[in-house]
């Protein structure tokens, strides 16, 4: 890599690579969530995830790259970790709260990612790609609350 724009695709791909693994892992998340609100939090955030893989297949489509090539090894380590937590033995109230932290992490290291090429996108001028890369953002950013507050407001509760 020799510029921003080389890194820029990197790090497209890198995130690309990222939402098709959460896809394959957050039906598994799903069918562990023991709360009716949290299970409906994850599907909704699987559709959504679903169309974060799309955005980046048109960005990439726009920027005449192929988004395939990449492995996140950060995404593999992090559903890595949230399967052995479910591999625990635990009540379903601390198994809730449990996901919860698992699913916030990974939330958290997209917004990360986004965060950083919406950043590029704009230096290097590609606005409408940066609107593209912001709306993602900004629904990761959404998930994370939802999953706070159902936190906060009584799963983490129930698990005292
Ligand atoms: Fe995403």
């Amino acid at each position: 890599m020799k510029t921003l724009k080389d890194l820029f695709e990197h790090q497209l791909k890198d995130l690309y690579s990222a939402e098709e693994q959460l896809i394959n892992a957050l039906p598994k998340m799903v069918e562990n969530a023991k709360d009716e609100k949290l299970k409906k939090a994850f599907t909704d955030h699987l559709e959504e995830t679903k169309g974060h893989k799309r955005r980046l297949e048109e960005v990439c489509d726009e920027l005449g790259i192929d988004p395939f090539g990449e492995t996140c090894k950060a995404m593999q380590g992090l559903i890595k970790e949230a399967e052995s937590f479910l591999k625990e033995d635990m009540t379903d109230a601390v198994k809730n709260a449990g996901i919860i932290g698992e699913a916030q992490r990974v939330e958290h290291y997209e917004i990360s990612g986004y965060g950083t090429v919406c950043t590029y996108a704009e230096e290097l001028g590609y606005n409408d790609i940066a609107k593209k890369l912001k709306k993602t953002l900004d629904e990761e950013y959404g998930s994370d609350d939802k999953l706070k507050k159902l936190a906060k407001d009584r799963l983490n509760e129930k698990a005292m």
